[in-house]
């Protein structure tokens, strides 16, 4: 089956007891058992297993894994839990771990102030350069190579296979943050990743109505999808059973909006390009980005995120996300609305005096699917008035 089809049929088969063709919300903590030990079907209490999240987790794993061999999944109550969940299943105290030099700053902030007092340590390394990448590996032995891609927010795109075979060859993981591209538009495990990590409250989800994350691994990958189970369950950020089937519903529609969310993207990239206002547009889909041929070799599209830097400097850059009237300022992106942000004061603020620091100047959009013109109008608009 093709990845549209998979996206509406995988996980939800109707209903076995009514037929209901939507996989209900099993609203329960626990399972009436059958005498001691006589479960049925394996449920026996939620924070194990739960029949509505185990219909968006098969989904899940359909979509990253189908063409890579199959693959398990496991959703969690944020992004930030799965991430979580993951670096304390793959590391030990004294670890160490190489991310990207513009990581997400909730990350680098789970890295800089939480791990970190658990003993492990971590360098940023601008991943979108292999030979940098290298040197890092072979300066100190690393447990995983942490990688974004594209990254959030400047957009810049790693070799997936590349860095896959960089960290192969030093004894290291390869765990992708495929967030900013979804399933849809990019599959890491088919490209050598040992795991892909989701914030599904963005492109998965994609209504801006719920929270919550994933990890996916290859089916084959047995230690690493026994220790995420016993993990999950032990440490306990589990989703609830709504927001599982509101992850689930946005999921069906993900490749017809990820269509839209790149061509909106586009347009919008092409006039910020050539606006006299803005002084670096980042999309990975414009020719001039650096990351334009990776991006083209492992991407089906460019996705629906675009930063850009603006003449007048901070200031401008915050004026310009007060002047919107359709792009709503806030955090988070993926959603069918747009969004407009200012990372260095919002989401990245976590990052500031770091390595990570992101631009003053810096403005990102999550473009969303609304009619294109509208959207290049608003903006026009809002970059007019500072000329
Ligand atoms: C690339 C990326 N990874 C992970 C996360 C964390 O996800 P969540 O907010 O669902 O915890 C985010 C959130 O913005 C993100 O942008």
């Amino acid at each position: 089956m093709n990845f549209e089809t998979l996206a509406i049929h995988a996980g939800s088969e109707p209903d076995a007891a009514t037929g209901a063709v939507i996989p209900p919300i099993y609203q329960t903590s626990t399972y009436k058992q059958d005498g001691v030990g006589g479960t049925r079907g394996g449920y026996e209490y939620s924070r194990t297993d739960n029949p509505t999240r185990a219909a968006l987790e098969e989904c899940l794993a359909a979509l990253e894994g189908a063409e890579a061999g199959g693959a398990r999944a496991f959703a969690f109550a944020s992004g930030m839990a799965a991430e979580d969940c993951l670096l304390r299943v793959a590391c030990r105290p004294g670890d160490h771990v190489i991310i990207p030099s513009d990581a997400y700053g909730g990350t680098y902030r789970l890295f800089a102030k939480v791990l970190s007092e658990w003993g492990i340590s971590f360098t940023p390394v601008p991943l979108h350069d292999l030979a940098a990448v290298e040197a890092a590996l072979a300066a100190r032995p690393a447990r995983i190579v942490w990688a974004e891609s594209p990254t959030n927010p400047l957009l810049s795109v790693p070799d997936l296979r590349a860095l896959a075979a960089a960290a192969h060859a030093h004894g290291a993981l390869l765990v992708a943050d495929n967030t900013f591209a979804s399933p849809y538009l990019q599959r890491p495990l088919e490209l050598g990743a040992d795991a892909v990590v989701h914030s599904t409250t963005k492109y998965l989800g994609g209504h801006s109505d719920v929270v919550g994350g994933a990890v996916v691994v290859p089916a084959a990958s047995g230690a690493l999808a026994e220790g995420l189970a016993f993990t999950r369950n032990a440490a306990g950020a589990v989703p609830g059973p709504f927001d599982c089937w509101l992850t689930l519903r946005g999921v069906k529609t993900l490749a017809v909006r990820m269509d839209r969310h790149c061509a909106n993207a586009e347009l919008v990239a092409q006039m910020l390009a050539g606006h006299p206002a803005v002084t670096e547009v980042f999309y990975p889909g414009l020719a001039s980005h650096p990351g334009h041929q990776v991006a083209k070799a492992q991407m089906r599209g460019f996705g629906g995120m675009v930063s850009f830097r603006v003449r007048g400097g901070e200031q401008q850059a915050v004026d310009v996300c007060g002047r919107t009237r359709l792009f709503t300022l806030g955090e988070s992106l993926g959603g069918v609305e747009s969004l407009i942000e200012h990372p260095a004061r919002m989401t990245h603020a976590s990052a500031a005096g770091s390595a990570l620091e992101v631009p003053a100047d810096l403005v990102r959009l999550s473009v969303g699917i609304e009619n294109a013109a509208d959207l290049v109008a608003d903006l026009e608009q809002a970059l007019t008035v500072q000329r």
